[in-house]
């Protein structure tokens, strides 16, 4: 059952000169084969935005524009991460908490996912979420 230490930051590299930067994902920097790429923007800031984990999507969140701050949880410990930089990616497992909120004006939230959208392996319910946790 993945942990909080299972979510990490991942570096996107970019090509860096006079004219500006481009950053590029390639297979090889995301460890899952993309099958869904959405966004958020037009977020208040006063929003929080998931509230939910998942049962098969393992995800991938990046600060496309702006920042915010995304809270993971993995039933015991909490850690809130900063998101400002297009080059930086947040990879989240499956079983994992996540809450985005402070959005600054002009936000834009990219998310990887590795799955189609499926309601049903969505876990909103945090109680229901401590209990997998537990048991699992
Ligand atoms: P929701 O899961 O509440 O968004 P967030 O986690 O960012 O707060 O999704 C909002 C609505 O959009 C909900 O009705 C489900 C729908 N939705 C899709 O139709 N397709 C998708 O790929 C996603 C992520 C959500």
């Amino acid at each position: 059952m993945n942990t909080i230490h299972n979510v990490n930051i991942i570096d996107i590299p970019k090509v860096h000169d006079e004219r500006g930067i481009l950053a590029v994902i390639e297979k090889e920097s995301i460890p899952f084969a993309i099958k869904r790429v959405y966004y958020l923007y037009d977020v208040p800031t006063e929003s929080s935005r998931g509230g939910h984990a998942h049962k098969e999507q393992q995800s991938v969140i990046i600060a496309l524009s702006g920042s915010f701050e995304v809270i993971v949880d993995d039933g015991i410990t909490k850690k809130r991460i900063m998101l400002n930089k297009p080059n930086r990616g947040l990879y989240i497992p499956t079983h994992i908490w996540r809450e985005i909120e402070n959005f600054s004006s002009g936000a834009v939230c990219l998310v990887l996912a590795s799955t189609s959208y499926n309601e049903l392996e969505y876990i909103r319910d945090y109680n229901e979420f401590s209990i997998q946790k537990g048991e699992l």
